[in-house]
């Protein structure tokens, strides 16, 4: 798990500085940490850019565009953060290099800080970025770098992103962020299952009939075909959120709370789910995308600066998948994928359904549920089988024990951001990814895109506001299962 400790005096230096995820993400995150105290005094945000902007421009954007999503209840503290920020104009890859004297001239006499390269640009630019960084001599021993999503859109990219990065950072220097492994729940599944004795003893493939993973938006891809023709849901979600969730879910008790200890863990399990190849992909996998229906338009109509091409019509906006781990405790249990744009709710959840009792005495019992959610509003629900009040027959009902971290602890919940860069300021991996499970989960990934392409079958169409095609729940339904729909 991480630590909160206070960071050391640092300079983070945001390449990618100016765009959406730095003004939406980090820059509030940021704030957060600094009005908590948890950004020493001298600690500095560099945001890189080819804007062209001074200091003065870039302080003058921030308080235009970030003011408003954060709650400032002491304009001296806004002033402190605004104080904290810079601006460095650079060409990666370009002839003009003065944007690295400009940054080298900024980090100079600061050597002995922590420095923080975060790079919030599109992956083709890691490469060439690092390199630069080293030629203009800015790597020190105290450096790390913090690499976005996607790595890579295949094992043979990712391992590329890896090696070129790897040429100049050791692996111990490299945060790869997922940033589902930084929302309170997922910790707190750590917690639940290693904190706790009641559920190890059943945590396996005796006591339990099958897990759900979803993560359901209710958004679309509006302004985003350009990436999205060429991700889909599979590499866009699957790769890296919902196979994070499922290591967490499935991995064995590490032997301490650090950060090889649970890596360690987390790696064996993507090693060991079984591919899925060939004509396989049709019966353990789903493809949808979505239609227009509702006023809303479908993938193909949403706004966007190019028209449709053959790869959007290609593209999934949503996937199923039923997954196996073949190992000893989870032989026999299947580890149902979903997620999906469009959909009628916004829900990310893991669901571990429990077996039912081995003989029943009630008629109308149904097996117990355990439902961790991490949003909308972080919880965990232990669904268990009760009497309704009342005389004459006993008549059994499921009801939900119930875990709002929201009501239940006073402290703010941070968001997912502000937890993983407390950590990389503080220098702790544990949250973050390790070269082999990104590679581990592109080796599982990679057979199903390839089966998908030469199928030649487009995606199936299901209306937007529905919860995907025919085919997801058919994908349960034949093992008289159903996917968890509870208050929809
Ligand atoms: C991102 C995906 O990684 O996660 C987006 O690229 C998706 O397509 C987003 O919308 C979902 O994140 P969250 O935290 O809103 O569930």
């Amino acid at each position: 798990m991480s630590t909160t400790s206070p960071a050391h005096t640092a300079d983070l230096v945001v390449f990618g500085g100016t765009g959406d995820l730095s003004m939406r993400k980090l820059l509030p995150a940021l704030y957060h940490s600094d009005r908590d105290g948890r950004l020493s005094p001298e600690t500095r945000v560099i945001a890189m850019s080819r804007g062209g902007l001074t200091d003065a421009d870039f302080r003058g954007k921030v308080d235009a565009e970030v003011r408003d999503q954060v709650p400032i209840d002491d304009p001296a503290t806004w002033q402190r953060f605004l104080g904290r920020l810079h601006h460095v104009s650079v060409d990666v890859g370009g002839a003009d290099k003065s944007g690295w004297g400009a940054l080298s001239r900024l980090l100079a006499g600061h050597e002995q800080r922590d420095r923080v390269f975060y790079l919030a640009s599109p992956p083709r630019t890691f490469g060439p970025f690092c390199r630069e960084l080293e030629e203009a001599g800015l790597v020190t021993p105290r450096s790390r770098v913090v690499l976005e999503k996607p790595l890579g859109h295949d094992l043979p990219s990712a391992q590329r992103i890896n090696d070129e990065v790897g040429a100049i950072f050791d692996e111990r220097q490299i945060f790869r962020i997922d940033h589902y492994l930084g929302k309170e729940t997922v910790q707190n599944l750590l917690v639940l299952r290693f904190a706790n004795a009641f559920l190890e003893p059943i945590w396996n493939s005796l006591w339990i009939d099958h897990v759900q993973i979803t993560a359901a938006e209710t958004v679309g891809t509006p302004g985003r075909r350009g990436y999205y023709d060429h991700a889909g849901a599979l590499r866009d979600m699957v790769q890296n959120h919902l196979l994070q969730l499922l290591t967490l879910t499935a991995m064995e008790p590490p032997a301490r709370n650090d950060r090889e200890a649970i890596r360690d863990e987390k790696v064996k399990v993507l090693q060991a789910l079984r591919p899925i190849t060939g004509t396989e992909v049709d019966r353990f996998t789903v493809r949808g995308q979505y239609t227009e229906a509702g006023g809303m338009p479908g993938y193909l109509d949403e706004p966007a600066s190019t028209p449709p091409t053959e790869a959007s019509r290609r593209v999934e906006t949503f996937t199923a998948i039923r997954a196996e781990i073949k190992n000893w405790r989870w032989a026999g249990v299947p580890f149902y994928l979903r997620t999906g744009k469009r959909m009628p709710y916004r829900r990310s959840e893991i669901v571990v359904q429990f077996k039912d009792v081995p003989h029943s005495i009630f008629p109308g019992g149904t097996p117990n549920r355990l439902v961790l959610r991490l949003q909308p509003e972080e919880g965990i629900e232990l669904h268990i089988m009760a009497k309704e009040p009342g005389a004459g027959e006993v008549t059994l009902k499921p009801v939900p024990m119930s875990l709002s971290f929201g009501k239940t602890f006073t402290a703010r919940v941070p968001e997912a951001y502000e937890r993983l860069l407390t950590d990389v300021l503080a220098g702790n991996p544990t949250l973050f990814m390790r070269r082999d499970e990104v590679e581990a989960a592109w080796r599982w990934i990679d057979p199903i895109l390839s089966a998908w392409e030469s199928s030649g079958d487009l995606p199936e169409p299901y209306p937007a506001g529905t919860t995907g095609p025919a085919g997801a729940h058919e994908l349960l339904g034949r093992s008289g299962r159903e996917w968890h729909e509870e208050d929809v």
